[in-house]
């Protein structure tokens, strides 16, 4: 499926040919009055009729309406033309025509000039809608839509708003695909292939450790989780250099479990399948910087990824047992259930060697996390304010939200051990925020935050599949990043939100 952004005046639109014309109806666009064309004065109708609102997703649908070269015209309201509520409309027009022959779709925001930043939520709102998972399907069936063409009066204003969001299409839509592929369909050495693949892109560089590089660095903490599995981990670290050569990049760590059993701490067997998705963080990774080798900001940034499975062996880690990480912490895992931040520590030490401006760390860390926030946003962990609030800012930007939550040092009583400097869990209260503090340790020299994205990544029921959550986020704070945003040398710091304290130090 591909987008094409075209030139079309109202009346051009009448003429336009195409299996499917979508018109969005706003709110304050109604009524059109005489000076309308076809289409306005067909919504006018229908609004006098009582058959069209515009209330945000209701459709109306014709078929080979005279005086309009669209075989089908679907009607569809927008309410007040907000993201969320063009989202709505666009994913509610793209669902009738889904499953039907329509292949090439015109999109229009109806005959007002189009806020530029609503034509990225048309194509992002729109690739989410069209998506189907086809991999693993023995007859991937008829592919759908193949052309999307977005109509706009003034194609300049919107130009830039129009390639941020096909970028994202093709960013969320590889995230997507890894996240939703079985786990023996992404395995560790997979998911670096693809890796390797980006690295053929335009200013990305790849590099792939195996367990001999791994037992070298000293990552002790991530060898221990893989050892139980007869897939061999890999440390993939991703680097995409848009910016001068001195400049300090950010670095993203995605969680790259391609399958977690829980290890001897097994999980239970229903809906263990979803386990398959605990590599989520790693594929918005990967989604980021297939969108950013399209976008080519004047930036840097590096894509670290620990990938493994936790397997429950006759050589898998023991509750009990201690490990040395990275950064020389001992840990005693209590659960081996709680991995993901096992191998997250060591390539949080591992980052250092960039100094970084900002270190994000993506995960789906945590059940507590899902109980806490649910699907609607990431639980969003930073001791930094300025960083905390440019990643909120961004979520807000892209539609994919995340909500704040507290670090006081008193949620960290639980990890203490008489048996290693650190346990890996502490009780079951709180839980997000624990897992959080297990991570704070190992990010003493750089700036940074973590997403636990459990509850946002991917869903389940029905529509069981990846979401590509959180790449639209991190693709904002990246771009506002390269528009000089970055943060502030000396940011307040502070420990729960709201509460301003002591600056924490930090490298640039
Ligand atoms: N990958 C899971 C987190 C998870 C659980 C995500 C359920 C989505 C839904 C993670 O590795 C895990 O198992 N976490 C444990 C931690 C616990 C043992 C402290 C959890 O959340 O139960
Ligand atoms: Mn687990
Ligand atoms: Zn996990």
């Amino acid at each position: 499926m591909d987008f094409q952004l075209k030139a079309l005046t109202a009346s051009q639109l009448c003429i336009e040919k195409c299996d499917a014309l979508v018109v969005l109806v706003a709110q304050d666009s109604l009524p059109a009055g005489a000076s309308a064309t076809l289409i306005g004065k067909m919504t006018d109708h229908a609004v006098a009729a009582g058959d069209l609102e515009a209330k945000p997703g209701k459709c109306l649908s014709s078929y080979r309406a005279p005086g309009l070269a669209a075989t089908r015209l679907v009607l569809v309201g927008m309410g007040d033309a907000s993201a969320k509520n063009v989202r709505v409309a666009v994913t509610a027009a793209i669902n009738l025509l889904k499953n039907t022959n329509v292949k090439r779709v015109v999109l229009s925001a109806g005959p007002n000039p189009v806020a530029a930043s609503t034509v990225r939520t048309m194509v992002t709102a729109c690739s989410d809608a069209a998506y189907t998972y086809t991999t693993t399907k023995s007859k991937p069936g008829q592919s759908g839509f193949e052309h999307i063409v977005i109509a706009a009066s003034d194609v300049a204003t919107v130009q830039a708003s129009f390639d941020l969001g096909v970028a994202l299409h093709h960013g969320v839509g590889l995230a997507k695909e890894w996240a939703n592929r079985p786990a023996n369909y992404a395995t560790p050495a997979m998911l670096a292939d693809a890796a390797k693949k980006l690295g053929k892109l335009p200013k990305i560089k790849v590099d792939i450790f195996g367990p001999k590089e791994v037992a070298k660095l000293g990552m002790g903490s991530f060898m221990a989780v893989a050892q139980g599995s007869r897939e061999p981990l890999r440390f993939i670290a991703l680097h995409y250099h848009g910016g001068a050569k001195s400049d300090a990049p950010t670095v993203l760590i995605g969680k790259g479990i391609t399958f977690d059993t829980g290890g001897i701490s097994i999980k239970p067997s229903a809906e263990m399948d979803e386990m398959k998705f605990d590599m989520c963080g790693a594929a918005s990774v990967l989604g980021v910087f297939r969108t950013l080798a399209e976008l080519k900001p004047t930036i840097n940034v590096v894509g670290l990824i620990p990938a493994c499975e936790n397997m429950p062996d006759g050589l898998a880690i023991k509750p009990g047992d201690v490990v040395t990480s990275m950064s020389g912490q001992t840990i005693e895992i209590l659960n081996t259930d709680a991995e993901g931040r096992l191998v997250l520590c060591d390539a949080l030490t591992y980052a250092e060697r960039f100094k970084p401006l900002a270190v994000i760390d993506i995960a789906t860390l945590t059940g507590a996390c899902v109980v806490a926030l649910g699907g609607v946003r990431s639980g969003l962990f930073s001791s930094n304010d300025a960083l905390a609030n440019a990643l909120i800012n961004a979520g807000e930007t892209a539609s994919d939200l995340c909500w704040r939550m507290p670090l006081d040092d008193d949620y960290a009583e639980g990890l203490k051990t008489n048996f290693a400097d650190v346990a890996n869990v502490g009780g079951r209260a709180g839980g997000a925020v624990t897992a959080a503090k297990f991570l704070q340790r190992f990010t003493a020299k750089f700036s940074w935050a973590h997403l636990d994205i459990a509850g946002t990544a991917w869903k389940s029921g029905a529509a069981k599949g990846a979401t590509g959550r959180p790449v639209g986020l991190l693709v904002d704070y990246l771009l506002g990043q390269a528009a000089g945003q970055s943060v502030p040398a000396t940011s307040a710091t502070s420990t729960t939100p709201g509460k301003p304290v002591k600056s924490r130090i930090r490298r640039t």
